[in-house]
């Protein structure tokens, strides 16, 4: 078939299936600010930013996007965008601020008004109960290396899903496991920075845990609000076709990916991690009855997804793989982001398909998916940001494809709503599809906001 120029665009624009949820994602501690206001404790994000040099830029969340004192202005944003639904996560620290015992009631009311802002926009709020804020206190006594911490997470998501849950549509236990457990106590690039690869693993062991019994809380206190978790699957593929770099994939996919969907889907830990993990750690941390807790039935899972990974068995140069020391990740050559993450969109629909056919019967949501490039303001203030626009058209494309093959994804959320705080590259790193001007705090959206709205509106990606 040929092309002119009396076919509209619209026949060749690959369309979403009825009822498919657009959103827009953000995370407490990226975005609020108000780091010491009405209330709040410290959180183990507050005092790893404050610790000098781990910050690319020196920068903190203390203001952020101070999107806390600008929610009406932010949420007028949204509902210009047209998004079905906002994807926010929820400050630990705000509501619970010992991490334990008090509740803050300051900060359950801000995330109160903030729901009550959404839906009177006729955008569902999405909340997350846990995106890395931990707070400080429990990190003095252990933090996820303690099991107590998955305790301590079950009374919190008690408290949120009592407060919210009559109109929160959704609630999602944990954002990526993966970073705060692999991250923050394996390769110690995230807070709270301990090198440690028997404390990652516990702590993973202990989010899982925190996860099940958050699954517990929600179902016992909000019934009418779904439960998910999300997690970020690794796609690691190898540097060459020798038996040991596919090896080294296998490893990569037992320690980023199915140490978390097996004990979630199937109740048990991978049999190939605990052999490769056996000089690391015993595994003592899992006690009877904790996978079964683990296992509990979610509604839906959600999934982040950004760049896929090369990996190998050996290499001079290469950093491991976090909280590994079996793989090495390699620089992948092709497009990159400015983060330096090579821009492959197809991989993203291997992704989704791999978790329909190995994880069946679980409906997804793309919880994150966006790019950081170095925006440039024109001088009419005006960003044109011609690549975001391109890696967000192909990852869309990737999904609108495992859709088409089968897979059952619900909805798409973009990573970002606002620039901000980008953890330890602090705020050098835009995602927004709306420029936040760190010295006035305005707003401005990008060229991609505008095309993001056509998306929504069409339910469709144009040609
Ligand atoms: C994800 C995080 C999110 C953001 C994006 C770029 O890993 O969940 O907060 O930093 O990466």
């Amino acid at each position: 078939m040929t092309t002119t120029d009396s076919q509209p665009d619209a026949a060749l624009a690959l369309t979403f299936p009825a009822g498919f949820v657009w959103g827009a994602a953000t995370a407490s501690y990226q975005i609020e600010g108000a780091a010491t206001e009405d209330g709040r404790g410290p959180s183990i994000w507050d005092t790893y930013s404050h610790t000098p040099g781990k910050i690319l830029d020196g920068t903190t969340g203390d203001v952020a996007t101070d999107h806390y004192h600008r929610v009406a202005d932010d949420v007028a944003l949204m509902a210009d965008l047209g998004l079905a639904a906002y994807r926010f996560s929820i400050a630990w620290p705000r509501v619970v601020p010992s991490g334990s015992g008090a509740v803050n009631q300051a900060g359950l009311d801000f995330y109160s008004r903030l729901v009550d802002a959404l839906l009177e926009r006729s955008i569902s709020p999405v909340a997350t109960l846990y995106h890395w804020d931990l707070p400080q206190p429990l990190q003095d006594v252990g933090g996820w290396t303690n099991r107590d911490t998955a305790e301590r997470f079950a009374e919190y998501a008690t408290v949120v899903a009592g407060a919210l849950g009559d109109r929160v549509s959704m609630f999602t236990t944990l954002n990526e496991p993966f970073c705060s457990a692999f991250l923050g106590y394996g390769a110690g690039v995230h807070a709270p920075g301990i090198t440690d690869n028997a404390s990652a693993l516990a702590a993973a062991h202990h989010l899982l845990l925190a996860h099940g019994r958050g699954v517990a809380a929600i179902r016992a206190t909000a019934p009418s609000a779904q439960a998910s978790i999300t997690l970020n699957p690794a796609h690691p593929r190898p540097a060459t076709p020798s038996d040991a770099d596919a090896d080294a994939v296998r490893h990569v996919d037992a320690i980023a990916n199915r140490v978390f969907l097996d004990p979630i889907r199937h109740g048990r830990y991978p049999a190939d991690l605990l052999g490769d993990t056996r000089h690391i750690t015993d595994w003592s941390f899992v006690h009877d009855g904790d996978l079964q807790t683990i296992a509990a039935p979610i509604d839906t899972l959600g999934v982040n997804y950004y760049r896929p990974s090369l990996v190998a068995a050996a290499s001079a140069d290469a950093p491991l793989w976090p909280g590994s020391d079996l793989a090495y990740e390699l620089h992948e050559d092709g497009p990159r982001t400015a983060m330096d993450w090579v821009v492959v969109p197809e991989t993203f629909t291997e992704v989704l398909l791999r978790l329909h056919r190995d994880y069946p019967g679980l409906p997804l949501v793309v919880t994150e998916n966006g790019a950081a490039y170095d925006d440039v303001v024109d001088e009419s203030g005006a960003i044109h940001d011609r690549d975001r626009i391109d890696y967000l058209r192909g990852h869309l494309a990737a999904v609108h494809s495992a859709i088409a093959q089968g897979a059952d994804v619900r909805g798409y959320f973009v990573w970002t709503l606002l620039d901000n705080f980008e953890w330890s590259y602090g705020n050098s790193k835009r995602f927004g599809i709306v420029r936040v001007d760190y010295d006035t705090l305005q707003r401005t959206p990008k060229d991609s906001a505008a095309w993001y709205r056509k998306v929504i509106a069409a339910n469709a990606v144009p040609a």
